[in-house]
C-alpha cells in the first residue's frame, strides 16, 4: 500500500472511494458539503432520508454518486461529541474495514476532523495504524486460510503534507502485526528458540547486533533464578540481547527495553486450573511488545541507542522443576525463595534486568510483562499498569501512552509495600501473599534495578483479549515506540 497526500479538491479526487464525515446531528464536514453541493444534495439528503444517523463509526458506502469524480463516497459518521484519541480511533477503524474491501485508490477527506489535541499529522499515523489493524490476520496454522482480504493499493490523504506521520503510523503498524503474529502463534511452535530465531531474522542485515544467550551459558553465569523457571522444560530456554545503535555515539548509554518471554505458564509445580490455560501461550507478550517496537524502530532509525532484551523459557512442571520452598540465587547475587512456581515471570526478569545492568549500563529501564492477574482485576482491559519510583520516567510514559491512546494507569510502587516480600530463608521471596499483588510483584522487580531511572509495564490485561475474537492486541508496542522516539 501507497500513502500520498494531495491538496487536490474532494469534488475533483479521482479514487475509487473518497471518505467523508458527518456527525450525529446531521452535520456534514466541510469536504462532505462540497461534495453534497456537487451531487445536488445527494449526501445531505441521505442523512434526511435516515440512511446514515451520524453515530459513531457508522458507514454509508454509496456507489456511483452523480457528480462526484470519485467512483464512491463513504460516509462514516463522528458521533455526537467532539472526537477523543479513542472515538477517532474508532472511526479511523471503520474506515479502514469498510475500505480495505473496495482497495484501488482510498481518498481521505479527514482534515476537519482534526482538534487541538488530534492534529492531522495525529489522524495520519493513527490511520496508518488502522490499515494495518485491519489487514493483519491470524493464518499460519490454518490449512485454507480465508481469501486474503484486499487492501487498497494507494492511500491519498486530501490535505497537508503528512507523510512522516503516515511513515511512522506504517512503521508501528507493521511492529504491532509482528507482536500479535508472535504471541498468537501456538506454543508448540512459539518456543524460546523459535523467538530466537526470529529475533535473528528480524535483526540480520541491520547495523544491530544480536546475542542469544542459551541455558547452559545463564546456568554457567549464575543466573539462578532464570534456570529455576526454565530447568522444568525440555524446551531450552534464552535471554536474547539485541542492541540497536542509531545515536551520534554509538557508545552512549542505551535505553533498555525487557520483555518477559514465557511461551508457556502452566504454573509449574504450583499448577494453574485448566480453564483457559491455553491462554497462556501469550505469557510471552512483553516479549512480542519487544520485538515487535524493534521491528518498528529498525523502519523509522531514531538517533537513539536501544537496548532490547527478551527473557524468554517455558515454566512447566516437571521431575526436575522448582518446587515450593526453593531457594534459588539470582545473577545478582541475591538469594530467592520461591514460593509459588507460578510467580515465574519476575523470576526470569530479574536475572535480565541483572545483566543488561551489569553488561550495558542502560540510562533507563522499562520492563514489559503479563505479571499479575491482580493487575488485570485492578485495571481490566483498558489500562496496562505502570510502576515507577522515578518521575520523570513516569512523565515520559504516560505522554507517550496518551498520545498513542495506549493507556497506561500509575499504581504504587512504595516502600511501605516492599516487606510484603520478606523471606526468613532468603534474601527476598518471589510471593507476597493475598494483597497488593500487582505492587509486590513490581517491588520484587525494584530490587534488582540498581538506581537505574527503572518503569514496569504490567500487560497482563491489555496485551491480548479472550473470548470469540481471541487474539493478541498488540499493545504496547504503539506506547513503546512513542516512548522512544521521544527520548
Ligand atoms: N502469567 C501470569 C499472570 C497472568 C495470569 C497474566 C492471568 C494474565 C492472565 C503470572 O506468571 C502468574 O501466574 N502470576 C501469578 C502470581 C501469583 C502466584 C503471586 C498470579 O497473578 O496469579
Ligand atoms: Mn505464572
Ligand atoms: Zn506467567
Amino acid at each position: 500500500m501507497i500513502y500520498q497526500v494531495s491538496q487536490q479538491t474532494a469534488t475533483e479526487t479521482q479514487a475509487s472511494c473518497i471518505v467523508v464525515t458527518l456527525d450525529q446531528s446531521g452535520k456534514l464536514s466541510d469536504t462532505a458539503l462540497q461534495l453534497d453541493e456537487a451531487s445536488q444534495g445527494f449526501i445531505s439528503q441521505r442523512f434526511e432520508q435516515g440512511d446514515i444517523s451520524g453515530k459513531l463509526a457508522e458507514t454509508l458506502l454509496l456507489p456511483a454518486v452523480s457528480g462526484i469524480t470519485a467512483s464512491r463516497v463513504l460516509l462514516v459518521g463522528t458521533g455526537k461529541e467532539t472526537l477523543k484519541p479513542a472515538s477517532a480511533q474508532k472511526v479511523l477503524a471503520a474506515i479502514a474495514n469498510t475500505t480495505n474491501r473496495i482497495g484501488g485508490d482510498i481518498a481521505l477527506a479527514l482534515t476537519s476532523l482534526t482538534t487541538d489535541v488530534l492534529t492531522e499529522a495525529w489522524l495520519a499515523e493513527q490511520t496508518a495504524i488502522a490499515y494495518a489493524a485491519a489487514q493483519y490476520r491470524f493464518t499460519a496454522t490454518k490449512s485454507s486460510s480465508d481469501a486474503e482480504a484486499k487492501s487498497p493499493d494507494t492511500l491519498i490523504w486530501l490535505g497537508d503534507d503528512v507523510s512522516a506521520a503516515f511513515s511512522k503510523g506504517a512503521a508501528i503498524g507493521t511492529g504491532i502485526s509482528f507482536a500479535k503474529e508472535l504471541a498468537n502463534m501456538p506454543p508448540n511452535i512459539c518456543t524460546p528458540t523459535w523467538l530466537a530465531e526470529n529475533a535473528v531474522t528480524l535483526t540480520q542485515d541491520q547495523a544491530l547486533e544480536t546475542t542469544i544467550l542459551d541455558e547452559d551459558q545463564l546456568a554457567e553465569m549464575g543466573a539462578g533464578a532464570f534456570v529455576s523457571v526454565s530447568k522444568g522444560s525440555t524446551e531450552p530456554g534464552k535471554i536474547i540481547v539485541m542492541q540497536y545503535r542509531g545515536a551520534d555515539d554509538p557508545t552512549a548509554a542505551p535505553h533498555m527495553i525487557l520483555g518477559k518471554g514465557i511461551t508457556f505458564d502452566t504454573g509449574g509445580i504450583s499448577l494453574k486450573p485448566g480453564q483457559k490455560m491455553d491462554e497462556m501461550k501469550y505469557d510471552m507478550c512483553g516479549a512480542a511488545s519487544v520485538l515487535g517496537t524493534m521491528k518498528a524502530i529498525l523502519t523509522l532509525k531514531p538517533k537513539i541507542n536501544v537496548l532490547a532484551i527478551v527473557t524468554s523459557a517455558e515454566n512447566m512442571p516437571a521431575g526436575n522443576a522448582s518446587k515450593p520452598g526453593d531457594v534459588v540465587t539470582s545473577l545478582s547475587g541475591k538469594t530467592i525463595e520461591i514460593l509459588n512456581t507460578d510467580a515465574e515471570g519476575r523470576l526470569v526478569l530479574c536475572d535480565a534486568l541483572t545483566y543488561g545492568i551489569d553488561n550495558y549500563q542502560p540510562a533507563s529501564i522499562v520492563d514489559i510483562a503479563t505479571l499479575t492477574g491482580a493487575c488485570m482485576a485492578a485495571l481490566g482491559e483498558v489500562n496496562s499498569g505502570l510502576f515507577t519510583t522515578d518521575e520523570a520516567m513516569a512523565e515520559q510514559l504516560q505522554a507517550a501512552a496518551q498520545y498513542s491512546n495506549d493507556k497506561v494507569w500509575r499504581l504504587p510502587l512504595e516502600e511501605e509495600y516492599q516487606d510484603l516480600i520478606d523471606s526468613n530463608f532468603a534474601d527476598i521471596a518471589n510471593i507476597g501473599g493475598p494483597l497488593a499483588g500487582a505492587t509486590t510483584a513490581a517491588c520484587f522487580l525494584s530490587r534488582f534495578t540498581e538506581g537505574t531511572p527503572w518503569a514496569h509495564l504490567d500487560i497482563a490485561g491489555t496485551a491480548w483479549v479472550g473470548g470469540k475474537a481471541k487474539g493478541a492486541t498488540g499493545r504496547p508496542v504503539s506506547l513503546l515506540v512513542n516512548y522512544l522516539l521521544n527520548k
